[in-house]
């Protein structure tokens, strides 16, 4: 596996880090129940192989992923990797709040420290609140302590409040979400490059959706190229061909998705990318940009619903209605769904209360799009 130097610490990451957001269950239909069994062979065998990253934060899998990823971290894994958990930062009320959250993900974990320690989901809100609170003297004092030994924040909103969060602390690094469909983040990534901050990226296929049910158009493309190459490779090709990204975090669901993962990932090189796939990698991008109507990337922020609207899955049932030929398949599933006489979670359910929106790290105006959900497939 090609590893990258970190510019603070001096130390190496795997170019492929293991994102513990997307880790196979049990019950599909319940987020927490994650399948220990096969999700423990797949992370030990990634960090077998090579990877030596590995990614959780405090709400994932409905609070399970960082007990579950301190128990895989047993029988001497914890010493292999580098390990990074977040800092909620959304409805903080006092700076106490910090240090007890901070004490109970190291419990969780069953870790003494933190080799790096994000604060989760940046955008101008959690931010200003969170900064007036006081967070970056938190932040001083753990690493003053060992507790951390880098500092950084994972980040959804604009290129304006980016730079103003990253001119306002030494930062080791930062979490964003690049990839080719998302591209313009490249600024952020020159941006934080130029000051010294480290760039890891995350949701580099966007969360599954430049990789699953592809339109014809795309696959078509992918078919002609010279090279032969899965959709998944070709995502995290665009990705890693960029230098100045460190590392790149999958969610990994299944075990088949790991292997390939690291097959690609032992052979990537920056700057690799010739002319021609660049152009091809831009007609995809076409394609898919003239298609999706909601960009979300179903990373369940905003869940769950108070009146129990699935939002993520109206929105990739929306998207897959347009991205692929408006088809009837689409229609009658969400038509299903909407005749349930109880716990039903279509977007007509939606009252409008608005508590998604702040959570959203796309900024979805997530009320207003639920009306056009329903009003195209209901
Ligand atoms: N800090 C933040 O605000 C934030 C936000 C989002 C993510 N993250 C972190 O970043 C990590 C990476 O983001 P992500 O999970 O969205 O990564 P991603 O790689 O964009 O998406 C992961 C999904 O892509 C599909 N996939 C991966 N490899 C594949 C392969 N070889 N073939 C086919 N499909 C493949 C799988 O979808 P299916 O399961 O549908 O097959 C998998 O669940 C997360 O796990 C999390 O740790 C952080």
């Amino acid at each position: 596996m090609n590893k990258r130097k970190l510019t603070n610490t001096n130390i190496e990451v795997s170019t492929l880090g293991f994102g513990a957001m997307r880790l196979p269950l049990l019950d599909a239909k319940d987020n927490s129940s994650i399948d220990e069994k096969k999700a423990t062979k797949m992370i030990r065998y990634a960090i077998d192989n090579g990877v030596n990253y590995i990614d959780t934060a405090y709400p994932y899998h409905g609070g399970k992923s960082e007990i579950f990823i301190g128990k895989v971290l047993k029988d001497g894994y914890r010493e292999k990797v580098y390990l990074t958990s977040k800092l909620p930062c959304w409805n903080l009320k006092n700076k106490d709040e910090f240090l007890k959250i901070f004490t109970e993900q190291l419990n969780k974990l069953d870790v003494k420290y933190l080799d790096t320690y994000l604060l989760h989901a940046m955008n101008k809100k959690s931010w200003e609140n969170v900064n007036d609170l006081g967070v970056l003297d938190f932040l001083d004092n753990l690493k003053e302590q060992g507790k951390i030994k880098q500092a950084g924040f994972s980040f959804h909103d604009d290129y304006e409040v980016f730079t103003k969060i990253i001119d306002s602390y030494n930062w080791d690094v930062c979490q964003i979400q690049f990839n080719y469909f998302d591209s313009e983040a490249e600024d952020m990534l020159n941006y934080a490059t130029d000051k010294g901050v480290d760039v890891i990226v995350m949701e580099p296929l966007r969360g599954g959706a430049l990789v699953n049910d592809l339109p014809e158009e795309i696959i078509a493309l992918f078919n002609n190229a010279t090279i032969k190459r899965s959709p998944a490779e070709w995502g995290f090709r665009w990705v890693y061909n960029h230098e100045k990204v460190k590392l790149i975090l999958s969610g990994m669901s299944t075990m088949e998705q790991v292997i390939e993962n690291l097959n690609t990932f032992n052979y990537a090189t920056a700057n690799s990318m010739t002319q021609e796939e660049k152009h091809m990698m831009e007609e995809v991008t076409q394609v898919f940009k003239d298609k999706i109507l909601v960009p979300c990337t179903s990373c369940q922020y905003c869940m769950p619903c108070p009146y129990g609207v699935n939002i993520p899955l109206m929105f990739k049932t929306y998207n897959n209605y347009s991205m692929f030929g408006k088809s009837d398949k689409y229609k009658n599933q969400y038509q299903e769904w909407a005749r349930k006489e109880e716990n039903r979670f279509t977007a007509d359910v939606c009252v409008g209360c608005r508590v998604c929106e702040d959570k959203c790290p796309q900024n979805i105006i997530i009320s207003e799009r639920m009306i056009d959900v329903d009003r195209e497939l209901g």
